[in-house]
């Protein structure tokens, strides 16, 4: 039975929020919204709850989830890190918020927690309900997204009651999640600052906070099929679709159309059925087409916001063959684009040994 608690998301009842923290304290499983997605949480330093969040999930064993707490202070005890002074002051400018450091771990991180890394991904969630949450348990808050392994992030409840009802204690519901992509997870344990995986803090604020910063090949969603990806999630399959996913690239919208109406066209004349993701108010001028609005090129944070939600009302629509649109790779868009690619396999799914 998986209870759902309904808070306020920006007072949420101190009781539902208590009720919450005594299953986390139990070793139970609790999802809740974050600023970016709906997390899984489990006291993250218990091995054997952080445990069956990988069961909930049907996670991969060897996928590193994130800690979640409520302000920089809770960074100091989880790791062991020469780069504690540049994670305090990058925590000064962005916790709350979407980014998440990669520091070495120390001893009291369970191993299962870093999937076996001597590394840990910490971040504090910018969201009422989430810091709520935190503070009421008293202890780290192991979360990775409240999805089932190669679904979709859940945004709102519905998406997370969809994947997970049955398979996980509680719920707190606080309607929809702000920015709709993760977090970015930036590495600061060797000698330059590298982003993992991009998300909500983007790459332009990361290069003026820090003058250097790298972009790991993989974070862009394209990887040569052998390079070494350090970030054990960029090897597995992330979100993939059940139809087929086209991106189809280019800055002009009208080549954009055409190349999508041939596509479509092509598809359509062997009888498939095509899923659209693309900006509103697009004429693909193409009947039997399930076309989703996805957000226009300028409003990419509208994009993002949208983007899993349109996701999963494809999947559920059942096309054989989704054309997506490509956008713009910058700010927010180095996220989409990433998700977008990963969805699309532009990736090495190279599957973990
Ligand atoms: O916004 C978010 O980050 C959401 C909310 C709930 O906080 N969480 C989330 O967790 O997206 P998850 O588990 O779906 O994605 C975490 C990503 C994975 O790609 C994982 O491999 C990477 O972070 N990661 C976690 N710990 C790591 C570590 N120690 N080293 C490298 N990558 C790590
Ligand atoms: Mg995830």
């Amino acid at each position: 039975m998986t209870e759902v608690l309904a808070v306020d998301p920006l007072r949420p009842a101190a009781g539902a929020i208590a009720r919450a923290a005594s299953i986390i304290a139990a070793g139970g499983t609790v999802a809740f919204p974050t600023e970016t997605v709906y997390g899984l949480g489990a006291n993250g330093l218990d091995p054997d709850a952080v445990a069956r969040v990988f069961r909930a999930k049907g996670r991969p064993q060897d996928n590193p989830v994130i800690l979640h707490v409520a302000d920089a202070d809770g960074l100091k005890p989880l790791v062991e890190d020469v780069a504690l002074p540049l994670a305090l002051e990058l925590a000064g400018r962005f916790w709350p918020g979407p980014l998440t450091l990669v520091l070495r771990r120390s001893p009291i991180v369970p191993a299962v927690v870093s999937a076996g890394l001597p590394t840990v991904g910490v971040r504090v969630p910018a969201h009422p309900v989430a810091l709520a949450l935190i503070a009421a348990s008293g202890t780290p808050i192991a979360a990775p997204s409240a999805n089932l392994s190669g679904r979709p992030s859940p945004t709102v409840p519905e998406h997370v009651l969809a994947d997970l009802t049955g398979r996980i204690d509680a719920l707190l519901s606080a309607g929809a999640t702000g920015i709709g992509v993760e977090s970015t997870v930036l590495d600061l344990t060797g000698p330059v600052p590298t982003v993992l995986r991009p998300g909500g803090a983007t790459l332009e604020d990361l290069a003026a906070a820090l003058g250097r910063v790298e972009f790991h090949p993989a974070a862009a969603g394209r990887v040569e099929p052998d390079a070494p990806l350090p970030s054990p999630g960029l090897r597995h399959v992330h979100y993939a679709p059940r139809a087929r996913m086209v991106l189809v690239e280019g800055a002009d919208a009208t080549a954009i159309r055409q190349a999508a109406l041939v596509l479509a066209r092509g598809a359509q004349a062997q009888g498939a059925r095509v899923g659209v993701l693309a900006r509103p108010g697009l004429e693909w001028g193409l009947p039997g087409c399930l076309v989703q609005p996805a957000g226009a090129r300028d409003a990419i944070g509208a994009v993002a916001a949208g983007m899993y939600a349109a996701l999963r009302e494809l999947d559920a629509a059942g096309p054989d063959i989704i054309i997506a649109e490509a956008y713009p790779e910058a700010g927010l868009g180095w996220a989409v684009m990433n998700r977008l690619r990963r969805a699309a396999g532009e990736i090495s799914h190279a599957a973990a040994p």
